[in-house]
């Protein structure tokens, strides 16, 4: 192999440690060190040089964690070391007859507990090879589980490499979903009148058994690693406890918990199991209880298994939080795409950390099948923690009085007819100009993932509107100070803000303003898939049906309304008044110390056949090198680079006296890009 092809090589290593890194300090450290525009730089230039030389992916590579077609099924994988599950308490006393069972097993050595939150996720195992992550299972029955290797690799909190030399490690998990990601997902689904999730757990579940690793990866899941399955390591010492071999985890790059405590007695355990059950509430991710393990491996060994759990461990499992109250009215909501939402309006109740007054119903299958009416008494909880929701009515306390309730014919926003298609829950309101849409749909351009205008949220949104100040999206690009001034809680200050964060937005990468429009059904990833494949939101908005559904990751659903987005005469109005503003619509240009390299403004010619480099690698190089490539020489070529049996263009040349380069000095020219 040449040595531009080595240059490239190192390059393509270069970037990979370089994102991986990064990776590890946002995902697993929580703590990043660039930008997201710079980390998506990184990731464009390495994924530009592999699609250039696909020979030299690797499994290993960040842009693999979402690769490949969909799968038929998943296969199974035996467990090398069984995957037990853990025996439950529910009390104090409870966990006091653990401690004195490990005592007496014990014959009275001293012995400490390790305690550590109880993730409500999915188990699984990973496995990593030579320092590689080789394969990832799910727990199935403890000893056969399924092969979730592509959906796992997705997860960036994952590492695919390990940070120190490992023969073979395989550990355990619990892949999860953060509290707001499952607020998030959910409430698009309900958007989509698709069926929701209960929890959290149910979400990483079902995201975790998708087919299509593509799904997998729009879903926002982590994962911490609470412990070792089996391990080889040739010169090094494994952990004697369990404390230790967090440690040593923590330093393979693996996301640890770091909420554990080492606890003297069961006394101290228990404390701190009061500690998370008061305070489970701050946690972004969902807890169900704690595990107390103890912590010497040896004391491990001597205590052994049952048939189905440790005799070492015990979970302190938290009691159900529900609570009691009355339905005083069912009212209705219009979201972005139209779809009306019931809510119920509660007497007010404490529940699991704060005052509820409000739970979402969903849709009216599920106030039919629970047979919810206005002044019912009934019993609610927090699914993931966090949405309120209603389990179930206490029909004894039924008193006749209550009153059914049924959805509005017309839309409580703009009046306009409200329709339920054929296989979908929801109800959407028909109106194109509905202004609870209009709201909503600008809440969502203005969001984090979207245009990520700060100091534009809801409220400010809301007061806008009524102030008649902007009427779509594209009214906040005129506005003025001087407009904001005049409106309440608006001072100097936060006006000059606002106007300068709407002006800065302009400048947004396009994948931000492709998921800012709010197309159904295309999501941040989508978002991004779009722009990198067309480049300009104009290319997009003229693509066909066939071309979408043939970009990875680009389903039947996604393209279709893309189409029908395209299609209304509204949106195209609008881009265009966007991009009369001066609204970003092409993706980002190619980094700049490539468009000002080193064959800047040049035009070269290509001849004969060159040794190490094939014509398109050659041509792209010229690309990447800021030049251009012609396919005849004129007065016009700078440079001809001519290899093996040129003819006639290499003769032109020489003719017209043009700087005639070999292979070893074209790549010398571009050294730069290399
Ligand atoms: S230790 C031998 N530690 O709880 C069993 N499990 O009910 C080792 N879980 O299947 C399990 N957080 O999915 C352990 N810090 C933690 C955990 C944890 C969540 C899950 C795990 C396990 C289930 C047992």
């Amino acid at each position: 192999m040449g040595g531009g092809h080595e240059k490239i090589r190192q390059t393509i290593d270069r970037l990979r440690r370089e994102i991986e890194q990064h990776n590890y300090y946002y995902y697993v450290l929580d703590a990043p060190t660039i930008t997201d525009a710079q980390y998506d730089r990184l990731m464009a230039d390495l994924q530009q040089l592999e699609k250039e030389n696909p020979l030299l992916i690797t499994p290993d590579s960040p842009t693999q964690r979402v690769g490949g077609k969909p799968r038929e099924g998943f296969t199974t994988v035996q467990h090398p070391v069984a995957m037990l599950s853990l025996a439950n308490a529910f009390s104090d006393a409870e966990l006091a007859e653990f401690d004195r069972r490990v005592r007496g097993s014990l014959g009275g050595e001293p012995y400490q507990y390790v305690v550590e939150l109880k993730i409500d996720g999915l188990a699984v195992s990973l496995t990593y090879q030579d320092s590689i992550f080789v394969r990832g299972a799910t727990r199935g029955d403890g000893s056969t589980g399924e092969d979730i290797t592509a959906n796992l690799k997705t997860i960036r909190s994952i590492p695919l490499r390990l940070h120190q030399p490992v023969d073979l490690l395989e550990v355990r998990g619990e892949v999860y979903m953060p509290k707001e990601s499952f607020v998030e997902l959910n409430r698009r689904r309900e958007e989509m009148g698709e069926p929701l999730f209960a929890n959290p757990r149910n979400a990483a579940a079902g995201s975790l058994r998708q087919l299509d690793p593509a799904v997998t990866a729009g879903r926002n899941l982590s994962i911490f690693v609470y412990g070792i399955g089996a391990a080889e390591l040739s010169g090094h010492q494994l952990p004697t406890s369990h404390s230790e071999g967090l440690k040593w985890l923590e330093g393979l790059g693996l996301r640890v918990n770091s909420h554990c405590q080492l606890c003297r007695d069961i006394g101290e355990a228990i404390s701190y199991c009061r500690i998370w059950q008061n305070k489970k509430a701050d946690l972004p991710y969902q807890i169900d209880g704690l595990v107390i393990k103890v912590n010497s491996l040896a004391q491990q060994s001597a205590l052994g298994f049952t048939m189905k759990s440790p005799r070492w461990a015990m979970a302190f499992k938290f009691p159900p939080e529900q609570a009691q109250t009355t339905v005083r009215d069912i009212i209705v909501s219009v979201g972005r795409t139209g779809v009306i939402t019931p809510t119920a309006v509660l007497d007010p109740v404490f529940l699991a950390g704060s005052t509820v007054s409000r739970a979402t119903l969903h849709n009216e299958d599920i106030i039919r099948e629970k047979d919810i009416r206005i002044g019912d008494r009934v019993v609610i909880h927090k699914a993931g923690d966090v949405i309120p929701e209603v389990v179930e009515v206490l029909k004894d306390s039924r008193t006749g009085g209550e009153k059914v309730f049924s959805m509005p014919a017309a839309c409580p926003a703009c009046g306009a007819e409200v329709v339920r298609a054929t296989g979908e829950a929801a109800r959407r309101c028909t109106g194109a100009a509905c202004p609870a849409q209009l709201l909503e749909g600008m809440i969502h351009f203005a969001s984090r993932g979207a245009m990520d205008i700060a100091g534009l949220g809801p409220a400010v949104v809301a007061q806008l509107t009524e102030a008649g100040l902007v009427r779509d999206v594209s009214d906040l690009y005129s506005l003025t100070e001087e407009q904001l001034l005049r409106l309440e809680r608006f001072g100097d200050k936060s006006a000059e803000n606002l106007v300068r964060a709407i002006a800065a937005s302009k400048e947004n990468p396009l994948h931000r303003l492709i998921f800012a429009l709010g197309i159904r059904h295309a999501g941040e990833r989508a978002a991004r898939v779009l722009a990198e494949h067309f480049g300009d939101l104009d290319r997009l908005m003229n693509a066909g049906y066939d071309e979408l559904i043939t970009i990875p990751e680009i389903g039947p659903k996604i393209a279709e309304s893309i189409i029908n987005f395209a299609r209304e005469p509204q949106n195209r109005a609008l881009i265009e008044r966007l991009a009369e503003y001066g609204v970003n619509m092409t993706a980002e240009a190619a980094p700049a110390s490539l468009s000002d390299g080193p064959l800047k403004g040049k035009t070269l010619v290509l001849t004969g056949t060159l040794a190490v480099l094939k014509r398109d690698e050659a041509k792209e190089l010229v690309e990447q090198a800021g030049g251009k490539v012609s396919s005849s020489v004129s007065k016009k070529t700078d440079y001809v680079v001519a290899g093996e049996n040129p003819g006639s263009k290499y003769e032109k040349a020489v003719k017209l006296n043009l700087p005639v380069l070999d292979e070893q000095e074209f790549l010398a020219l571009i050294k730069p890009v290399l």
